[in-house]
């Protein structure tokens, strides 16, 4: 942030209204700048250390902003579409006046972790090919995924326009053997928990395939690339979250559709991660 702002950028930066209305206010006698009256709307003002009140509203000032959100299924991770509601039309407008969009892209039908921000030299190095910053997702599949697809993504695998994946990490958390009648199979009860809660998107019936939850952590973001690696190995993710992306982890107090903004330690944390350029 700049060492200093003009009063009446700084009130137009977040939100307040034009600059003329804003100019309008100042002269009136709507602002006080530690707790003085200020009528100079050009009046530099240290953000991080001078108290502006407008109408006796405490103002705080920052030029940037970084929301984690729990995107819900349904909406999709664009700044604006002429037909879905977007993922910014969750957030509240003293964020929204900000700016932000979403770093990187999500489906709209997969849920989980997304990072928004308007800090675009964050996001360009989060996104950065090279950085090969990884995701963690978490899928509900239909078939059952094994150690030779745990093998096969670890070499890397052909997508449908042949592209070979980066190696990836698989783990399968539990699994169901035979549609819904069958047993779950699981070494943690939390994961148990977490398959049982979106068995729902899996077929039933006594064609029902078997089921598996697993874990994929990937270095990079092809498009659609959770879904087209297990096609790969001729299998389909009925449901899909994203858990972590860097040293970011889904916050499980988020409900799908619920953000909040990140702390301090977080946002030195991306920073930092981005710098060392940690695998
Ligand atoms: N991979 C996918 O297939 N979809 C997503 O939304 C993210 C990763």
């Amino acid at each position: 942030m700049k060492a200093t702002i003009r009063l009446d950028k700084m009130l137009g930066n977040l939100g307040y209204g034009t600059r003329s209305v804003i100019k309008q206010w100042i002269k009136q006698g709507a602002v006080t700048v530690n707790g003085e009256t200020v009528k100079d709307h050009g009046k530099q003002i240290r953000p991080n250390d001078d108290t502006v009140t407008l109408n006796g509203e405490t103002i705080r000032y920052r030029d940037t902003v970084y929301v984690l959100m729990h995107k819900p299924a349904g909406v999709v991770s664009a700044t604006e579409d002429y037909r879905d509601r977007t993922v910014i039309d969750l957030l509240d407008e003293d964020i929204t006046v900000l700016s932000p969009f979403p770093v990187g892209r999500l489906d709209k039908d997969t849920e989980g972790l997304l990072l928004i921000t308007n800090d675009g030299k964050l996001s360009h190095e989060l996104l950065s090919p090279k950085k090969h910053v990884p995701k963690t997702y978490r899928a509900l599949v239909a078939g059952a995924v094994g150690e030779p697809d745990a093998e096969a993504f670890g070499r890397g695998v052909e997508l449908d326009d042949g592209y070979v994946t980066m190696p990836a990490h698989l783990r399968v958390l539990a699994s169901v053997d035979s549609g819904a009648g069958g047993t779950m199979q699981a070494d943690e009860p939390d994961d148990a928990a977490e398959m049982s809660a979106v068995l729902d998107f899996a077929p039933s019936g006594p064609e029902a395939p078997p089921l598996s939850w697993i874990e994929l952590t990937i270095h990079e973001g092809k498009f659609h690339q959770v879904k087209r690696m297990f096609e790969a190995v001729g299998k389909k993710v009925l449901y899909l979250r994203r858990v972590a992306m860097g040293p970011l982890k889904l916050d499980p107090a988020l409900a799908p559709g619920e953000w909040r903004e990140l702390t301090e330690d977080e946002v030195d944390n991306l920073r930092n991660y981005r710098k060392d350029g940690q695998e």
